[in-house]
């Protein structure tokens, strides 16, 4: 039975800046952060745009941060946190520099090159290229490597967390002083199912973008720490708010995920246009390309729909093309190698799904409502974004919360004891998988659900079906995960139809439009404001 002072379940900037700052200030706690395949591959590795935070002071300001984080938050952001991250940010970001992170300088070569994206009233988006992800990810690691105390665990996959459930008792969700112990988790290299105990468990598993046909996040995104949290009946937040990225790549082939053309690109002057030329964003919104995601993404949605057509278009040809390709080699190189110039053609773009504003509830110190389990990241609600997210706030999101629940953890962990007496996984009566088609096609149709009835335009007629057609996944999954041995793809179809439902309770719930939640039935906000907590 493997255990650990700290398990974290995640190597992304989340996992591995908690990861790193206990390391730093603890080196007689052992710290072990799982993977559910290379420690690389994960959400942050794809980043494109940037990180933001408060960097040119003759321009900009953390009021100014702040206006812009609430103002697209829709009046649901909790104002403490988001002065929280905004005002800690630069700090945590310094560090990820002085720990080897690379962002591009501008001309001068002495300052920061920063950038702008919707929603931002200043430019404050530090940036490398467009692999911003890729090179915060890569320094992270890097940095673990000084800790010898910090254990990498790759292929690992975390099934359930362990709590006085698994010690026999019945466990409810209105269970005072619920306690995580650790997890399950699969070892996907023997296929055996591992105990791991911990003091304290942090979950940083990362998004769920994969529950949708159309999203810019990678395979692993299956939302599987959210779901462990709802079946260990922790409480979850939020979860309606489901970010689309209005500028996917067109991508008639079906690749998984979408290729994803940076907000940066129209911070850089790229004007969305409809396919026969007509520049339609100000049509909705004073701020034109550069408005906030919902606003862009709906606007989009809503000329896709009224004029029966697969794209917009993102138009670049008139942008300085040694600047751009300097800037955006990715995407460039992506464009090109579809036969797309951008700077003789239009890129077709569509909005994906990319990121999950709710999640895991936390307080400001990433606790959450389990006694000695944290959490961070994306999986998480922390109360920044509300309604919706602002471009390039979760980087910094995740840096900021893995520093301060580093410092709790500190503060607290010599007074808690590993929990010994959890017993074994219990896999009597069940049998090797005989078809995985019920799995692939599971998938597809929890997809299909999402995206027509659950996605960017939403109406109560289309929420009870989807419930509905949630319902029946749901009980053919639970029979296949009673009798079946358990394999990555089971437990993650699993997990993802357990955000299906949460996605479509929350919409639900919610009886007003907000933020990234529209639905036809209530196309108005309403005065009072609420989370949906679960
Ligand atoms: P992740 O980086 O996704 O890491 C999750 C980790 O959890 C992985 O290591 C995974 O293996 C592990 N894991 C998951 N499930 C399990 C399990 N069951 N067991 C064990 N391990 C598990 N944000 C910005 O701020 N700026 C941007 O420019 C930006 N661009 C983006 C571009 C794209 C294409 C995408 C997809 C997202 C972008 N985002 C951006 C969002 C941002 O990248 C993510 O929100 C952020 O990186 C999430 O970090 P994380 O550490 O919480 O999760
Ligand atoms: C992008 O580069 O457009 C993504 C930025 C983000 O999701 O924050």
């Amino acid at each position: 039975m493997p255990s650990s002072d700290v398990l974290i379940l995640g190597s992304g900037a989340a996992g591995l800046s908690t990861a790193i700052k206990i390391a730093m200030e603890r080196s007689d706690l052992s710290i072990m952060v799982l993977s559910k395949t290379a420690a690389e591959e994960s959400n942050t590795k794809y980043a494109q745009g940037g990180i933001a935070a408060v960097w040119n002071l003759n321009v900009d300001d953390f009021s100014k941060h702040i206006a812009d984080t609430l103002d697209a938050g829709d009046d649901l952001s909790n104002p403490k946190i988001v002065e929280i991250v905004v005002e800690e940010g630069p700090k945590r970001v310094q560090e990820i520099i002085n720990w080897g992170t690379r962002f591009d300088l501008g001309h001068d070569s002495k300052e920061y090159d920063l950038a702008r994206e919707g929603g931002h009233s200043e430019k404050r988006i530090l940036h490398y290229k467009d692999l911003t992800g890729w090179e915060i990810q890569r320094a992270l690691l890097e940095k673990t490597k000084e800790y010898p105390n910090i254990k990498i665990a790759e292929h690992y996959f975390a099934i359930n967390l362990l709590t006085q459930h698994h010690l026999g008792y019945q466990v409810t969700r209105v269970t005072p002083n619920i306690e995580c112990y650790g997890a399950y988790v699969l070892n996907k290299n023997t296929h055996q199912i591992e105990t791991f105990t911990s003091k304290v468990t942090v979950v940083a598993t990362g998004g769920a973008g994969q529950i949708y046909r159309n999203t810019t996040n990678p395979v692993i995104a299956s939302g599987d720490g959210i779901a462990m949290m709802y079946r260990a009946k922790g409480r979850c937040a939020n979860m309606e708010f489901v970010q689309f990225h209005p500028t996917a790549l067109f991508n008639p082939a079906g690749e998984n995920p979408d290729f994803l053309i940076s907000e940066a690109v129209r911070g850089f002057g790229g004007i969305l246009k409809t396919q026969d030329g007509n520049e339609f964003m100000y049509n909705y919104d004073e701020r034109g390309s550069l408005a906030p995601r919902d606003i862009v993404a709906r606007a989009i949605d809503h000329e896709m729909k009224t004029r029966g057509e697969d794209f917009v278009c993102l138009d670049c040809t008139h942008l300085d093309k040694e600047r751009f390709k300097d800037h955006f080699p990715t995407i460039y190189g992506k464009c090109m190698s579809l036969g797309i110039d951008p700077f003789k053609d239009m890129i077709p773009v569509v909005p994906a799904c990319h990121y999950f504003c709710g999640g895991i509830y936390t307080d400001e110190f990433g606790k959450t409502s389990l006694d000695k389990l944290y959490a961070c990241g994306e999986c998480t609600c922390t109360g920044l974004h509300g309604a919706n997210r602002l471009a390039s706030n979760s980087l910094l999101e995740a840096l900021v919360f893995g520093h301060r629940i580093a410092e709790d953890v500190i503060t607290k962990i010599d007074d808690i004891h590993l929990k010994s007496g959890i017993p074994e996984w219990d896999e009597e009566g069940t049998t090797q998988p005989k078809e995985m088609v019920l799995i692939t096609q599971s998938w597809k149709e929890l997809k299909e659900i999402m995206s027509s009835y659950v996605g960017i335009v939403r109406s109560n007629v289309r929420l009870r079906r989807a419930m509905r057609r949630l319902d029946i996944l749901y009980r053919e999954t639970e029979s296949l995960y009673n009798t079946t041995k358990l394999s990555p793809q089971l437990c993650e179809l699993r997990n993802l139809i357990t955000i299906g439902y949460l996605v479509t309770r929350s919409a639900k719930m919610r009886s007003e439009s907000r933020g990234l939640h529209f639905t036809t039935d209530y196309p108005d906000k309403k005065a009072f404001l609420e989370d949906t907590l679960m």
